[in-house]
């Protein structure tokens, strides 16, 4: 999708330069940085400070960190103890195991180095295409029922959460993909965009590519949504997952359980829009998932720009206060309308996945 009405991807394979190019998401939206990925270490860096986030970018860095391992490491076993340490850089997101051990499975010992080595790359970049096709399948799902919303509804109003956008994927994003097509569809749509605390993920990410793409927006604080929905002002809400289990209950970006409560009382349609590669066909129960839990500075100091424009933080809280700072929190299945699926709009249940899983 385009910044400055130029097009990019969140990363991409640099052949050039032989590296991995990334936007670098702390900086945005003051300032669009593209920082070169070069080795292991680059990439758990870029996972661990979220230079990267999003599940579906989580995986394909991962997946590429994976190459970048292999090619710097002289011992060919050390690739095991690379990808341990990449699948510990953050717990939620299910798509970065589902991503080293895809990359994983390639990789075979007993072939030439070279012959591994070009393998690895073009299965992370495979990663890549397949994750934007799935988006855009998610995307003409998703459109169906802004459309149908449409026929009875001259403004349609979406509710969304953190960033499902395509900062969070490789392109097109999953719960904004059905809004870019409803958008190229001339469909007058106009979403409410969640601030999302501590990081913002909703004001900072969300608001900025959908304003790249002239899509209506409003950013809430993340208290505000009851209240628009009480006025009926939210006609349906689509958000993005981390993990969802097995029989369809979600972890997401923390506030979105309140969301999904809330939609539920006033029979506000609530729909998580997921690629094939969130699910954790292992997990059932939702309590099995682990929620990651931040550092206490991303509650008690703000980031900005200053006039100079200077990036600065600055501290908010009393120093001495306490606080907890859990990522992601679930959603269970009662709660969800149905899923958005790049196979198609499914129940949040294991009949209904497990289709997914054979077709
Ligand atoms: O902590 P983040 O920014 O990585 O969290 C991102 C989210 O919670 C997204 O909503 C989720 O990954 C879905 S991305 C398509």
């Amino acid at each position: 999708m385009k910044i400055n009405k130029k097009n990019y991807r969140t990363i991409w394979y640099d052949k050039k330069e032989d590296n991995v190019k990334i936007i670098d998401q702390t900086q945005l939206p003051h300032k669009l940085e593209i920082v070169s990925l070069k080795s292991l270490e680059d990439t758990l860096i870029a996972i661990k400070n979220m230079q990267v986030r999003g599940a579906p970018l989580i995986g394909a860095t991962a997946a590429y960190g994976i190459y970048l391992a292999y090619r710097e490491l002289s011992n060919k076993t050390k690739i095991y103890e690379a990808s341990k340490k990449i699948k510990s850089t953050r717990p939620t997101a299910v798509n970065l195991f589902w991503a080293v051990d895809k990359m994983m499975k390639i990789i075979d010992l007993n072939l030439p180095f070279r012959e591994t080595e070009k393998k690895l790359l073009n299965e992370a970049n495979k990663l890549c295409e397949e994750d934007i096709q799935n988006c855009k399948k998610i995307g003409e799902f998703g459109f169906e029922i802004i459309k149908k919303i449409s026929e009875r509804k001259k403004e349609i109003n979406v509710l969304t959460h953190c960033n499902a956008g395509w900062l969070a994927t490789i392109d097109w994003g999953t719960a904004t993909a059905p809004i870019y097509l409803a958008k190229k569809n001339n469909l007058n749509i106009h979403v409410w965009v969640d601030e999302t605390r501590p990081r913002n993920q909703g004001a900072l990410l969300t608001s900025y590519e959908l304003n790249n793409e002239n899509i209506n927006n409003t950013v809430i604080t993340d208290n505000t949504a009851g209240l628009l929905m009480q006025r009926k002002e939210i006609d349906l809400c689509i958000v993005g997952a981390d993990r969802v289990t097995s029989n369809g209950h979600v972890a997401n970006k923390i506030g979105t359980f309140l969301k999904a409560l809330a939609a539920k009382e006033f029979n506000i349609p609530f729909y998580v829009a997921v690629p094939y590669s969130t699910i954790d066909w292992n997990i059932k129960n939702f309590k099995d998932i682990i929620i990651e839990e931040r550092d206490e500075s991303e509650l008690k100091q703000i980031k900005g720009i200053d006039d100079s424009n200077k990036i600065r933080t600055i501290n908010v809280y009393p120093s001495d206060s306490k606080v907890y700072n859990p990522a992601f929190d679930l959603t269970p299945n009662k709660f969800i309308t149905n899923l958005i699926t790049n196979k198609g709009v499914i129940r949040p249940n294991e009949r209904d996945i497990i289709k997914l899983k054979n077709e």
